[in-house]
């Protein structure tokens, strides 16, 4: 199945309660990964990590450090977004290895100057990369048939230990995704577009 973007975001709804008995097929969750893994990052930096939870004792685990949402364990993977804080300046040259070479060397010296000594910028870049990656995963998920729930009810410095996380990483958000068990209740609702959109400044 594949749904038009519209409507893959219509019809996209934080799913709470998953088929526990549904297991994805492992090629689904790499094509919606090898798809996602195609949306923009700052300078190409691919600052983001993917973990694919799918250890049933893990997620049990996992569970217990986000108030026991069933989610956790429920959905047939519970993906953990990641940033990798340091990702800039780990061989910077890679992110453009298809430029010329003087465009390569013009951006890794670029992204030097722009992270360096920018700790805030680094974790900003990184919450920047896995939202703009989330929100794709949701789609491609729901195009192709199968419900999603965006995260962070949970303990983050606990997850982090379970999943081994290394100290220059971030835990960013989880994406549970799988076979819906029962239909989501009602939106809360869109706030009105007067009040989300504005035209060229905010009001003086
Ligand atoms: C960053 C983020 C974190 C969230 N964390 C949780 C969560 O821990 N548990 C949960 O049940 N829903 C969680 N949600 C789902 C939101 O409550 C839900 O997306 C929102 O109410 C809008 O509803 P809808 O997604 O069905 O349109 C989260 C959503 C986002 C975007």
């Amino acid at each position: 199945m594949t749904l038009d973007v519209a409507s893959a975001i219509l019809n996209r709804r934080a799913i709470k309660q998953f088929d526990p008995a549904y297991a994805m097929p492992d090629s689904d969750m790499e094509k919606i990964l090898d798809l996602a893994r195609r949306m923009p990052t700052a300078f190409n930096i691919q600052n983001w990590r993917f973990v694919v939870v799918k250890d049933p004792d893990l997620r049990r685990r996992i569970r217990a450090a986000a108030w026991d949402q069933p989610q956790v364990t429920d959905a047939s993977v519970l993906l953990v977004l990641c940033a990798d804080l340091k990702a800039w300046e780990k061989k910077p040259g890679r992110y453009w290895e298809n430029a010329q070479p003087d465009i390569q060397a013009v951006m890794t010296a670029a992204i030097d100057q722009y992270y360096r000594g920018r700790e805030q910028v680094q974790r900003d870049e990184g919450m920047r990369s896995c939202g703009m990656a989330a929100g794709a995963i949701m789609l491609l998920a729901q195009s192709m048939g199968y419900g999603t729930c965006p995260m962070d009810g949970f303990d983050f410095g606990a997850v982090g230990a379970l999943i081994n996380l290394p100290a220059d990483h971030e835990i960013v958000m989880f994406v549970a995704i799988g076979k819906p068990a029962a239909p989501p209740k009602p939106t809360g609702g869109v706030l009105p577009r007067a009040e989300l959109v504005l035209n060229d400044t905010f009001p003086a």
